[in-house]
């Protein structure tokens, strides 16, 4: 893999190398995490679910008003970096971000701005063998905002939940909010009960996810019953499964909340059949 500096990235504009970029101290993604973000894989070369996610960051930007930017571009400039980046993008993670632009710092949308716009590949996260054996996760009081759905860029909740899951050995934080499970800093999660899979309904509450969606099709596919419906923290120690679902992690089997061992404390058939049907999805 080549190393970040000798990586070709999309700046306003332009292709350049990374080190080339220059963004303003003045720009509101720094001074006020104004902006919005996508991250979404790439495999063989070929971008998973562009589409969905083009639509995700549309939704972003219209509800943060930003409204001067041509998202269907963004596909072009995606094709545009693995070509000018092939080692990387055989197995990779294109990463766009959107801030509302470069002004003086006021809270005000300013007049007369540009949004910024960046996106760069980077190689694909490691540990998936560590993932597939099954993961730890922590639940936590959910302290983010009202607007979950809207892909921002101020993380710093999810920071402090995803460090705070470090600190405990955990894969994952998962949020609790007015006692049932809403999801986790990077992912979605679903549990299973007597062969159905329970996961919280799209909303403001949760970031609805493009491999939630994924999942919920392939459950459709294949007859497993789902309910989108939100889970009691109490009831998440009974599930018979419990998995992770984003972007970086693909489907992750949890075996372990708290330090409360999930079902038979391995991966469960539900999950790994979904697991290798997801697995399907991505070769075709
Ligand atoms: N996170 N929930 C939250 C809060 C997320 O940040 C993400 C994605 C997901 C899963 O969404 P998707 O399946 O579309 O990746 C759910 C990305 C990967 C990140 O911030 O790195």
């Amino acid at each position: 893999m080549k190393n970040g500096r000798e990586m070709i990235v999309y700046y306003n504009g332009s292709y350049m190398q990374k080190d080339s970029v220059s963004i303003s101290p003045d720009d509101r993604g720094f001074l006020f995490g104004d902006g919005t973000y996508e991250v979404i894989r790439v495999y063989n070369s070929r971008i998973f679910r562009m589409s969905d996610h083009l639509k995700r960051l549309k939704h972003s930007l219209h509800e943060i008003e930003i409204r001067s930017l041509d998202v269907a571009h963004l596909e072009h400039v995606g094709k545009t970096l693995i070509e000018k980046n092939p080692e990387t993008a055989q197995d990779a993670v294109l990463y766009i971000q959107v801030t509302r632009g470069t002004a003086a710092r006021s809270h005000l949308f300013p007049e007369h701005i540009e949004p910024t716009v960046y996106a760069a590949l980077s190689g694909a996260p490691a540990g998936r063998t560590a993932i597939d054996n099954g993961l730890k996760i922590i639940l936590l009081q959910d302290q983010r905002w009202g607007r979950c759905d809207i892909k921002s860029i101020s993380l710093l909740a999810n920071v402090l939940a995803a460090e705070e899951a470090r600190k405990q050995d955990a894969y994952e934080a998962v949020f609790v909010r007015d006692s049932v499970i809403t999801e986790g800093t990077r992912t979605n999660i679903a549990a299973v009960f007597d062969g159905t899979v329970e996961t919280h309904p799209t909303g403001h509450r949760i970031l609805g996810g493009i491999t939630r969606d994924v999942v919920l099709e392939l459950c459709h596919r294949e007859n497993i019953p789902v309910r989108e419906q939100a889970i009691a923290e109490a009831r998440l120690y009974e599930a018979d499964e419990i998995f992770l679902m984003g972007t970086t992690t693909e489907i992750g089997p949890v075996i372990r909340v708290n330090d409360r061992e999930i079902g038979s404390g391995r991966p469960g058939p539900v999950t790994q059949r979904l697991q290798k049907s997801f697995r399907a999805v991505i070769a075709r």
